[in-house]
Formats: C-alpha cells, structure tokens, sequence
C-alpha cells in the first residue's frame, strides 16, 4: 500500500466536496435513464416507488458510503479491507468491476449526447428526428463519439480532482437546473402535456398489482444509479475530506438536487413525447433524443436551446463518467502506487473496447445490448454493492460509522443509532428482496429477448 502525496489529491475548497457529488450523481441517470425506465415501467407507479426508495434507502446508504470514506481515508476496495479485514477486500474488486461495465456504456450514450450538440449547431436533425438518431446511434458515428467522450473523460481524471472536476461542475449546476426549468415552462404549453401529466404524476397501482416484480427492482436500480451508490463512488470522494463537516446535511443537499433534476426532467420529457406520438410505454434508449430533438428542430431559436441542452447534458454525463473513473484509478494508485496519468489512459481504452459492441451493433439490436449492461450494472451489480457495504457498516463496524457520523453534527442525539437499525433490518431485507427480484427479472431476459437475439 503506497499513497504518494502528490497523485492522491484533496479537495481545494469546502464546496468542492458537494459540487463533485451532485456533478457525479446528476448524469445520464436523470435525463436519459429516468424518463426511458418511468416510461417502461409504468410512469406515476415507478416514479413514486422510485422516491419511496430514494428517501428510505438512497439517503441511509450515501451516508453509509460517507461515513466509510471519511473514516478510512481510502477508495472502495481499501475501505473494505480497513472496516472488515481480510476477506472483505476481495469483495472490493466488484466495485471496480461495476465502474467498468457501466462507464463502458455510459459512455456510448454520452458520445450520442456529444453528436446531438454538433448536430444542434448544423441544423442536422432537423425535420428529421427520428432517422437522424438511428444513423448516429450505431456505427462509426457512435464509436468515434464514444471514443471522444472517453478521451474526454480520460483527460480530466489524468489531471486529478482538484482541477478537473470541480471547474467542470461549477459550470454545470446552475446551468442544468437554468436549462430544465425552462424546459418544463416550455412543455407545459404543449397540446398533449396533460396525458403526459397523468401518466407521470398519477398512480395506477393496478399495474403495481401486475408488475411489480420488474417495477420494484426497476425503481430501486434507479435510485441507485442516480444517486451513484453501490460502487463506491462515495466512498472515494468522502475519502479526500479530513474536515468535520456535517454529513447529513450533504447528503440531503445531494439527493435533493438530484431527484429535482430527474423530476423536472420528467416534466418535461414526457410532454414532448405524448406531443410527438411516442408511445410512453415502449420508448426505447432513443426516444428522449429523438422526441427532444424534434421538440427544439420547432420552437424559436431551437438550434440555440438545442445547443445549451445537449451541452449541459454532455457536462453532466462527463462529470459523472469522471467520478465513475475516479473509482478505478484512484484504486490503482490506493493499491498498486500507479502513475495517475498512465492508470486513466489503460482504464479509458479498456472501458472504450468493452463498450464497443453497444455502438457497433445495428439500430434494431442496440437496444437488447444496452438492456444486457445498463440492467445488470443498474438492478443487480450496484444493489449488489449496496447490500455488501450495507452488512459490513451496519453489523460489523456500527460503532466506528456512528463515532464518523457524529463527527461533524452539532447535537446527534439518537440519530446515528437510528440510522444503523434503519440500514441492519429494513434497508438491507429491501434490498436483498429486490435483488431476489432483479435476478429473476434478468434471467427472464437472458433466456427471452436475449436468447432470441443470439438466435437461440
Ligand atoms: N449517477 C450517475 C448518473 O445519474 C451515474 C453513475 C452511476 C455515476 C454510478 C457513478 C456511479 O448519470
């Protein structure tokens, strides 16, 4: 175990902290995964599932992985080892492995993101959305985007924390939420904004009653994925603090600015889509490109509205793939006393090759390919992750995560008892019977459309 000084950075101001968190939660997740699961999966049933389960499990967990960083000083894998000794490190090489699925994805959707910013500026989507979206989506144009976004990405982890991350996400904060806010002003005059508000803020439990075998697992892999729990991303930003600073309050900073923006999001994707005939229940991972697309090739100063969007957009998954990569690389220099710069660069092409096959394959494949990685990162890998850090703080180091989180809070009181009973029974039996769920969700998949797929 060798930590140099210099290639393992802390953070430069108090905010950075907090700005690099609400950078790596707000993403694709809020944009592009929220709308096109809530549309799969029910609308309102989902969505409110889905802040049941921010709420009672997301804020116990982020604080899980806070209180673990802080105390150890050290990413996921070493933060295992140090709470739970010997075996429990082994376990730590999952989350490196959940980095590296999901950023390989996350970056062909993000490459996307890139193209519709270049495209907002040629008019190239214009009055043709949706054939604009199925001839970038795959083939050389997805890969070479896919590759300048993991370039990107490479570029700002290989200069370290302080610099890199916490410019990127000053900018973007206010921007995203500036840009979203005016977006659901502008979706609300849409003719078809009151379907859409029904299938979005109406519960029909009768579906719950039918489905709720996928939609549980479906919501709780959301907030998973959208708070970036479950794969240690939290651990190793809080691992850059010493100060006391109050956790709690953090994380409810962070999970509030969040699930506002996927929320918002919501109010605004879904107008668009009913206004421009896509079927809610069948959106496919294009149908926000294609229907936000076609929504900006209409209104005034569209290519203008289409730049900033995509733009913000493009920050927001590039400062969330930078926490994701963050993970892998400062595991690297944690455990191996890797060079930063050497580390970043073998990561990003591993995580380029393994993408590949997601921006290679043809428009009417693509989408079984992204369900096979975004499923299994999202419902069983990060929930996974979640229960093994869960067990570990809960009953094994209780008392060294209650000592951290008292650390910083004025007058705690009961709460960090409360906390852990919260996490030992409920949070952990929830999560246990959602990845139950989860699995055989995704077994369906393997041996259905997947099967078909391979031609089996
Ligand atoms: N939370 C990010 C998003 O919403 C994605 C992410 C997942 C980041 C897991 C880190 C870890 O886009």
């Amino acid at each position: 175990m060798s930590r140099s000084p210099t290639d393992r950075s802390s953070w430069t101001r108090r905010a950075g902290f907090i700005l690099a968190a609400v950078g790596s939660a707000v993403g694709l997740g809020n944009v592009w995964r929220f709308p096109f699961q809530a549309g799969q999966e029910g609308g309102a049933v989902f969505v409110l599932l889905y802040l049941c389960f921010v709420l009672l499990i997301g804020v116990p967990a982020m604080l899980v992985e806070f209180t673990v960083g802080r105390r150890t000083g050290r990413g996921p894998v070493g933060a295992l080892a140090e709470f739970g000794g010997g075996a429990w490190r082994y376990l730590g090489g999952l989350f490196i492995l959940i980095g590296f699925l999901i950023l390989s994805y996350y970056s062909v959707v993000a490459g996307w993101v890139l193209r519709y910013v270049v495209g907002s500026v040629t008019g190239g989507y214009a009055g043709q959305s949706e054939t604009y979206f199925l001839d970038i989506a795959t083939g050389f144009d997805a890969l070479a985007f896919h590759a300048i976004f993991m370039a990107l990405t490479v570029a700002i982890v290989a200069l370290g924390v302080r610099r890199g991350i916490e410019l990127a996400v000053t900018v973007m904060v206010p921007a995203v939420v500036f840009v979203v806010l005016a977006l659901v002003v502008y979706a609300w005059t849409l003719p078809d904004a009151g379907v859409a508000y029904e299938y979005y803020l109406s519960p029909d439990f009768s579906l719950l009653a039918s489905d709720w075998r996928s939609i549980v697992p479906a919501a709780a892999g959301q907030a998973f994925f959208s708070l970036s729990i479950g794969m240690g991303v939290m651990i190793t930003f809080a691992s850059y603090l010493d100060e006391e600073r109050n956790l709690l309050v953090d994380t409810g900073i962070i999970v509030a600015i969040d699930t506002a923006v996927a929320f918002l999001t919501g109010l605004f994707v879904f107008p668009i889509l009913f206004t421009a005939g896509v079927g809610p229940a069948d959106p496919g991972p294009g149908a926000i490109f294609v229907a936000l697309a076609g929504a900006f090739a209409d209104i005034p100063a569209g290519s203008v509205v289409g730049v900033v969007f995509f733009g913000m957009f493009a920050i927001a998954a590039l400062s969330s793939a930078i926490s994701i990569m963050e993970v892998v690389v400062s595991f690297g220099i944690d455990e191996f006393g890797a060079v930063r710069r050497r580390t970043a660069a073998v990561t990003g092409v591993a995580m380029f090759l393994l993408g590949t096959p997601v921006a290679l394959l043809s428009s009417q494949r693509q989408p079984i390919f992204v369900t096979l990685y975004d499923t299994l990162a999202a419902q069983i890998l990060l929930v996974s992750g979640g229960i093994v850090l869960m067990i570990l703080v809960a009953w094994i180091g209780a008392d060294r995560a209650m000592a951290e989180l008292r650390r910083g809070i004025h007058s705690p009181g009961i709460l960090p008892r409360v906390w852990i009973w919260l996490v030992r029974i409920p949070v952990i039996v929830v999560l246990l019977v959602t990845l139950a769920l989860a699995v055989g969700d995704y077994w369906s998949f393997l041996t259905g459309d997947f099967a078909d797929f391979l031609g089996l």
